[in-house]
Formats: C-alpha cells, sequence, structure tokens
C-alpha cells in the first residue's frame, strides 16, 4: 500500500453550501415518477464530523453512484466499475472515498486519462481512505470519476451462500447488509450516513438467478447479456445514505401482496411468505395517515436465507427480512411496521453519525408501535410497548452507565456497539414520554412537521432538540421542565418522568409465571393455549429480581414439566423457542441441547445467536465444549456480521 502524502491540504475546509437540488440536477434523466423531493432538502447541510468515515464532504462529495458489476458465484467477486458523480469546493483538487478490503484498479476521468490516487492505512474498524487526486475545481462544477474495483470473498458486508444453504437448495444465493459502515467493502464511496447520493447499477448475473437492489427495477426480467449471463438495471432517485445501498441476487419469485406491496423470496417460500406478509399493504396505508405519504414509490419485502443477520433491514423500496419472522400466524408482523417505519425515520431523517443512532431506532420503534396500534388495536400496541419497555430495564441494568445515553460516544468504537435495546427502547419511551406531556394530537402534529421540515437531511440530538424547541415547546416554561429534554438525551440512566406502559393482558401471564417459577407450581396451571405469542414471550421473559447470569432459579424436574407441558422441544415461533432455549441452557439444562444444536445451526440471526452462545459459554465446563462443538458446525452458515460478533465470545473454531 502506498502511503497518502502528509501535506496539508490546498484548500481550507470552510463550510460548503451543498444542496440536494444540486445532487438531484446532476443525475441523468429518469424513468418511472419523479421522487417528491420537499423545499427542505434544498437548504444548506453543515456536515458534521463522522469519526466513522475518512471523507471530508465539506471539501468534495459523491453525489451520484453508478455501479457496473458483474457478479461472479465462482469466484465469490462483485467486479467492474463505479462512476461517481462528484462535487467539490473552487479549488480543490482531491476526493477523499471510503473503501474496505477492495482491490482497486484504475481510476479515470470521463475522458478516460488516468488519475492518481493513494489508498492510505488501513484501521481496523473504518478501513482505508482512497485519496483520489485531480485538476483543480471551478465554481459549481461536477465531474466523473470512474473507479475500477473487485470485492474480496470476505467482504464483510456481502454472504455468498452456496446451494445448500439455500431454501431450495438448487442454485447460490448472494445479499448484502450495509448498516451500518459496510457499503464500504462493496462499493467505493463516502459511507457516511450524513452524505446522500443518487444511485444507479448495472448487474450482470448468471441467467438463472434474478437480481433485486433497493431501487427501481428498470428490467423486471433481466436482459441477454452474453453466454449464461443476463443484465439487470436499476435506479435509486432519491438521495439515499450509502448503508442503504443493497443488493440480492438468487433464485427469486414475487408475489404482490396490494398495488404498492409484494414480496420476493425463493419460489419455495413465497406462497408461506406471501400469507404471512399480508398485513403489509395495511400498514402502509396506517403509516401515511399518521405522518405523511410514503415518498419511495413501491414498498416490497425481500425475504431471505435463514443466515440473514437481522431482523429486518429497511433497505429504501425493499425490506429485507429474516425468514425467522414467518411464524405461520402473523404473529411476529411487529417487524414489518418497524423496517416500514423507517421509510420516515432513518430513511428520509437520517441519523447523522452512528453517536445519533438513536434518532434512527428510537423514533422508529415509536412509530412501528403506531402503526400496530392503528392496525391491531391499543390492546396489541400496549402488549409490544411492555415488552420493550422490559429490554430498556434490562439493558439499563446490565450495561455501563455511560453507554445508556440516547446521544453516545463512539470515538474510536465500532458502531456496532451502539446497536443496543437503549436506542430503540429508551429512545421509544422518551417520545412516548413526550406524547403523554403534550398530548397525542399535539405531539403527532410536531412529528409530521419534523418529517416534513427534516426529509432527506441528516438529523443529530442538538438538530433535534432545536427542532422539538421551535416547533412543539415554543417557548412554553411548564413543558420544558415537564419534558426534560436534555436529560433524556444527554443523561445515563432514566428520567423520573417516564411511566411505565401496563398491559392488562399482561396480569395474567405475571401470575402464572409467579406461581411456576417462584412457587413452583405444576406447568399444566399455565394458561399457555388461551395466550398469543406476546403473552407467551412474556412468560418466558420472566426472571426473579437481581437474578446474576447463569443462577440457578428452577429444578430440573421444572424444567422437564414446562418444556413437555408447553411442547417446547418443537416449538415453530422462534421468538418462542429463543426464550426457552435462554432460560434451558442458562440451567445446563441437557435435553434441550438438541434443541438448541438445531436452532443454531438453522439460522444466523445474530440477536438469537449471540446470546446463546453467550449463556453457553458463561455455562463453563458444562457450556464451552457444547457451544465450541455447535458453533464449528454452524459457523459456515453465518453472515459476517454474526461470526464477527460470535467470534469474540467463541473464538474462531
Ligand atoms: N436498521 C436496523 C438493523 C441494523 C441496525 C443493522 C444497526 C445494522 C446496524 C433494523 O431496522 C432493525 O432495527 N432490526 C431489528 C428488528 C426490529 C423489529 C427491532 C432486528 O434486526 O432485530
Ligand atoms: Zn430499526
Amino acid at each position: 500500500m502506498i502511503r497518502p502524502p502528509a501535506r496539508p491540504l490546498t484548500l481550507a475546509a470552510s463550510a460548503l453550501a451543498l444542496t440536494l437540488a444540486a445532487a438531484l440536477s446532476a443525475c441523468a434523466p429518469t424513468t418511472g415518477a419523479a421522487p417528491m423531493i420537499p423545499p427542505a432538502a434544498a437548504q444548506p447541510i453543515e456536515y458534521v464530523r463522522d469519526v466513522h468515515s475518512h471523507a471530508r464532504p465539506e471539501i468534495a462529495r459523491v453525489l451520484h453512484v453508478d455501479l457496473d458489476l458483474d457478479a461472479d458465484f465462482q469466484a465469490k467477486t462483485l467486479s467492474g466499475r463505479a462512476t461517481l458523480d462528484v462535487t467539490a469546493e473552487p479549488g480543490a483538487n482531491e476526493i477523499v472515498l471510503d473503501v474496505r478490503n477492495l482491490d482497486i484498479g484504475e481510476v479515470v476521468d470521463a475522458e478516460g486519462r488516468a488519475l492518481r490516487y493513494v489508498v492510505g492505512d488501513d484501521d481496523p474498524i473504518l478501513g482505508r481512505p482512497l485519496t483520489i487526486y485531480f485538476p483543480a475545481f471551478a465554481p459549481n462544477e461536477r465531474r466523473r470519476i470512474t473507479v475500477r474495483y473487485a470485492t474480496r470473498p470476505d467482504a464483510a458486508a456481502l454472504q455468498w451462500l452456496t446451494p445448500a444453504q439455500t431454501a431450495g437448495g438448487q442454485k447460490p444465493y448472494l445479499f448484502s447488509q450495509g448498516q451500518a459502515i459496510l457499503t464500504r467493502t462493496w462499493v467505493p464511496t463516502q459511507d457516511s450516513p450524513g452524505i446522500r447520493q443518487t444511485y444507479s447499477a448495472r448487474i450482470t448475473a448468471p441467467d438463472d438467478l434474478k437480481v433485486v437492489m433497493s431501487a427501481d427495477q428498470l428490467t423486471p426480467n433481466g436482459e441477454a447479456a452474453g453466454p449464461g449471463k443476463r443484465a439487470w438495471r436499476f435506479r435509486m432517485d432519491n438521495p439515499i445514505p450509502p448503508y442503504l445501498m443493497a443488493i440480492g441476487i438468487g433464485d427469486l419469485a414475487f408475489a404482490p401482496i396490494d398495488h404498492r406491496t409484494g414480496v420476493f423470496t425463493e419460489p419455495g417460500e413465497l406462497a408461506a411468505s406471501a400469507r404471512e406478509l399480508q398485513p403489509t399493504a395495511r400498514m402502509v396505508d396506517a403509516a401515511e395517515a399518521l405522518y405523511g405519504p410514503y415518498q419511495w414509490g413501491r414498498y416490497d419485502l425481500l425475504v431471505l436465507p435463514p443466515s440473514f443477520p437481522f431482523g429486518g433491514m429497511e433497505n429504501p423500496k425493499l425490506t429485507f427480512a429474516t425468514p425467522t419472522i414467518i411464524a405461520g400466524d402473523q404473529s411476529l408482523v411487529s417487524l414489518v411496521a418497524h423496517e416500514l417505519a423507517h421509510s420516515w425515520s432513518g430513511n428520509l431523517v437520517t441519523n447523522a453519525v452512528w453517536a445519533d443512532f438513536w434518532l434512527n431506532e428510537g423514533f422508529t420503534t415509536y412509530f412501528e408501535n403506531r402503526i400496530m396500534e392503528a392496525v391491531y388495536g391499543r390492546d396489541r400496541a400496549l402488549q409490544e410497548q411492555v415488552l420493550s419497555w422490559g429490554e430498556m430495564q434490562d439493558a439499563l441494568a446490565s450495561m455501563p452507565a455511560a453507554d445508556t445515553r440516547l446521544h453516545l460516544n463512539l470515538d474510536g468504537r465500532d458502531p456496532d456497539d451502539g446497536m443496543n435495546a437503549i436506542a430503540y427502547d429508551k429512545g421509544a419511551a422518551f417520545l412516548r414520554t413526550i406524547e403523554g406531556v403534550v398530548r397525542r394530537e399535539r405531539f403527532d402534529a410536531w412529528l409530521r412537521g419534523y418529517f416534513e421540515r427534516n426529509a432527506y437531511r441528516p438529523m443529530t440530538s442538538a438538530l433535534f432538540l432545536t427542532d422539538i424547541r421551535d416547533h412543539l415547546v415554543r417557548g412554553d416554561q411548564a413543558m420544558e421542565t415537564a419534558l426534560k429534554l436534555d436529560e433524556w438525551v444527554y443523561q445515563p440512566g432514566l428520567p423520573s418522568n417516564a411511566v411505565a406502559p401496563v398491559s392488562d393482558a399482561f396480569t395474567p401471564v405475571d401470575a402464572a409465571a409467579l406461581a411456576f417459577f417462584r412457587d413452583r407450581g405444576p406447568a399444566s396451571a399455565i394458561p399457555w393455549a388461551s395466550w398469543n405469542t406476546q403473552q407467551r414471550q412474556r412468560f418466558l421473559n420472566w426472571r426473579p429480581e437481581g437474578l446474576r447470569a447463569g443462577a440457578d432459579w428452577l429444578r430440573p424436574a421444572q424444567l422437564a414439566d414446562l418444556e413437555s407441558t408447553l411442547n417446547l422441544a418443537d416449538e415453530g415461533n422462534t421468538e418462542l423457542t429463543f426464550g426457552w432455549l435462554q432460560i434451558a441452557l442458562a440451567h445446563r439444562y441437557q435435553p434441550a441441547v438438541a434443541t438448541a444444536e438445531r436452532f443454531l445451526t438453522e439460522q444466523g440471526r445474530r440477536k438469537f445467536v449471540l446470546p446463546l452462545f453467550t449463556t453457553l459459554w458463561a455455562e463453563g465446563d458444562w457450556g464451552r465444549p457444547i457451544a465450541r462443538r455447535v458453533y464449528a458446525q454452524a459457523r459456515p452458515l453465518y453472515h459476517p456480521v454474526t461470526t464477527g460478533s460470535v467470534d469474540q465470545v467463541v473464538g474462531r473454531p
């Protein structure tokens, strides 16, 4: 690697008023409906320093990315070129991109002349800066730069699945996961959530596979592209943060839900997925009625193979979802409400830096619950609020105080460290507190306005506080005092104005939990059959006050009674299997090891996999050999996001 020249920039980093209007005018004319970009998007953006990107957008920035890539399933590479539309300060003569684990070939200008570039030192978290040098920019100039490159087989964003790792077992599969800072492992661009870019793509792949992206599909059936290949073209005309660029390639079929929603998945899974996800159509309608028009045209879902590392990912126009939500009874569809809600909180109004991840996830968790209330009623919404409150309490009790703030300090840390229940559940509790103080009507009016005013713009904790003071509090001192805004955002723990949600549906559940877990009653007294999934989750989440990890609080005979009476070894709902295994493994309950082994090798969702391996690991002599054996078997199934986390607990087999 060549080291970057240690010399000062030719130009001071003065504030550059780049607008999204400029970004949009840089795009080629499009087919399809024009995006509805509100005037707010044209206001100048003040870039916040992003410690997770090498980019210096105040000097030069990427407006549009055009990809031309070939997917090679033998070599496990994407290779070809990325052509970047770039703008810069007058006089600027370089742009810095983010790359990690990419093989960079030549870099050329619009006329095909080679441009000098330097790939800097590797940072274990950020990857490398790719600095490209060019003649000084004139005012308002825009240029094209083409980077030839290839990904590596172990690109962290990508998982290349063998046919055996798919549901159908016949054809290979590729999918990407960009959030938080993984897009740079497959696209050389400025990978910071505050630097929005439009994109277009032409992807070639084996002709028996279908390509989908988080963009408009311009070639629904692909186009012939030489022997054994087809090409697929895409456009995303709304400027998005790069972590939302996404691709899926596989044996995919599609079923519509309504005129603007539908499901992609492998053919054998299509009927079950489409049935399960029917409520999606009503959810989009409900979301629009709450907080304004859906801005992204279509809302489709891609149900992935079981190794997808997350529950869901809000890739615009095309949510990616784990197959573990296909429970058969629509009981886990709140995940769709969540990813859909991100179409406003996250995809329109985006955390400028990962330290303000709560602005994406807390708002979304709140909004998710409002969609659930609109579609399923207040009782169901309250049950889910209580479960979320429990997650928050667990996080508050188990995490270092500094990490229980909404606004985080992630300097020198992986943004993954901020992905915990605080951002989601404390964030949602904060918004519910505001709603309670100011009343729903006023709160909703403010939130609708917040999305409108800040659409297609980066958001920070400070900007949020300014917006809510300007547009909701408006100098009302009593309200200001009652809200405790700064305390919620900047202080650890839970402010005193937080109100715990209460669900009557959980009263009998808590009584049954006490009778079984504390008073050691029979499992036959648990009215399991009459409970919905949320009540069952509540039961399995019950823990004695002040329990230490690994402490025994049940006897083997009770565990056997619970397992057989509730038929937990054959439970089909993944949330419930997970809940049961957390109890069973913490008690070294040998009969559940086979269930755990099956569960851990059948799916690779990090939220399930990591806690179970952690529990096994905590059970020393008993659990560690099991963890090592199962992980050796399961690891090849998992996505790099999941192995990256589990490796830190179990080690690499
Ligand atoms: N955007 C997140 C997933 C994510 C967060 C990926 C941080 C990478 C870094 C997504 O919206 C999400 O929150 N998914 C949850 C499900 C949700 C219902 C809470 C998940 O995957 O568990
Ligand atoms: Zn989310």
